[in-house]
Parts: structure tokens; C-alpha cells; sequence
């Protein structure tokens, strides 16, 4: 096991449609293991495996509150199967864009449907954070970010930042390798 390190905006690797797993073996748990330890360590609430650079449909999540027990939850090629007409206005971050939130409007509620570690099928109705981060992680597997939801004057602000940090090999604010 081992914490891995996130691909960060403007990474290419973060736009690449990830594939269906065919299989859940081993290979399928230690990945899935990683992911659990990376987004604990990060922290954060929900981690897709291209993220760390496995273009592998598999979502990894947490949305306890910070001091109740961990609640973590596995989505194995997870789809939308149905959405509201209503949307939900939520503050989005990203631990592959850090230190960058922003409004995003999605479906209120949504239906998905996904496979578990076990590979049972299930269906599931989702409301409230669920529902935005579900989408927010499916999107990841499709190689889209939360800032394609937003305005393409934000959008090519936060990218623009981004694409010169990196040039600069560090992140936006990170004034300590200034
Ligand atoms: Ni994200």
C-alpha cells in the first residue's frame, strides 16, 4: 500500500476517458486500497483512479464529517441513469486543482447504478453532497474537471495560473518554493 501522488492541473493524463473494469481481482483491490489511502491522506471526500494515473472507471469516497467514523464507499463503474430537472448550486475543490473552489449547478438529485468490490449491481437514488460529488467523480472517469462547469473566463483564469505554476514546478500559492 502506499499513498500516490495526484495529478495536478494542467496534467493531460486528467482528460483521458478512463476504461470500464472488466474484472475485479487483486490487482482491482490494492488499486482501490490506494486510493482510499491517498484521499485519506490528501484529505479529501472523493478520489477517481486517474487521478493517480489508473484511466480506470473506479471512485473512491468518504462524506463523514470530519470526527464521526469513516463511511468509505467504492463505485465500480458507476453511471447516471437518471437526474433531475432541478439543479444545486454547491461549492466544488478538486485535489487535482488545490486551493480552488468555485459555485457549480448540477442535478439536484440523481439515480446511479454501480458495482461494488464484491461486483453486486447496485441502484442507488442520491441527493445533496452524494449526488454532487458523484457526478463531480463521474465526470473525472469522462476526463472532465468541475471548472468545465463554470465560466470560460474562470475556467481560463484557473487554468492559465495552473499551466504557469507548473512551469515553474510548484503550485499556485505555494510561496514557500518561491
Ligand atoms: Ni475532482
Amino acid at each position: 500500500m502506499a499513498v500516490r501522488d495526484i495529478l495536478i492541473l494542467p496534467d493531460k493524463r486528467l482528460r483521458q476517458v478512463s476504461t470500464p473494469v472488466v474484472k475485479i481481482d487483486a490487482a482491482t483491490r490494492q488499486l482501490v486500497e490506494e486510493m482510499f489511502e491517498t484521499m485519506y491522506a490528501a484529505p479529501g471526500i472523493g478520489l477517481a483512479a486517474i487521478q493517480i494515473g489508473e484511466p480506470k472507471r473506479i471512485v473512491t469516497m468518504d462524506l463523514a464529517k470530519k470526527d464521526d467514523p469513516k463511511e468509505p464507499q467504492v463505485f465500480i463503474n458507476p453511471e447516471l441513469i437518471d437526474e433531475s430537472k432541478d439543479q444545486n448550486i454547491h461549492e466544488e475543490g478538486c485535489l487535482s486543482i488545490p486551493e480552488y473552489y468555485e459555485d457549480v449547478s448540477r442535478p439536484a438529485q440523481v439515480k446511479i447504478r454501480y458495482l461494488d468490490l464484491e461486483g453486486r449491481q447496485h441502484e442507488v437514488n442520491a441527493g445533496g453532497l452524494l449526488a454532487t460529488c458523484i457526478q463531480h467523480e463521474i465526470d473525472h472517469l469522462n476526463g472532465v474537471l468541475f471548472i468545465d462547469h463554470i465560466s470560460k473566463l474562470k475556467r481560463d483564469r484557473v487554468i492559465k495560473k495552473f499551466t504557469k505554476a507548473a512551469k515553474l514546478g510548484k503550485l499556485p500559492g505555494d510561496r514557500a518554493a518561491e
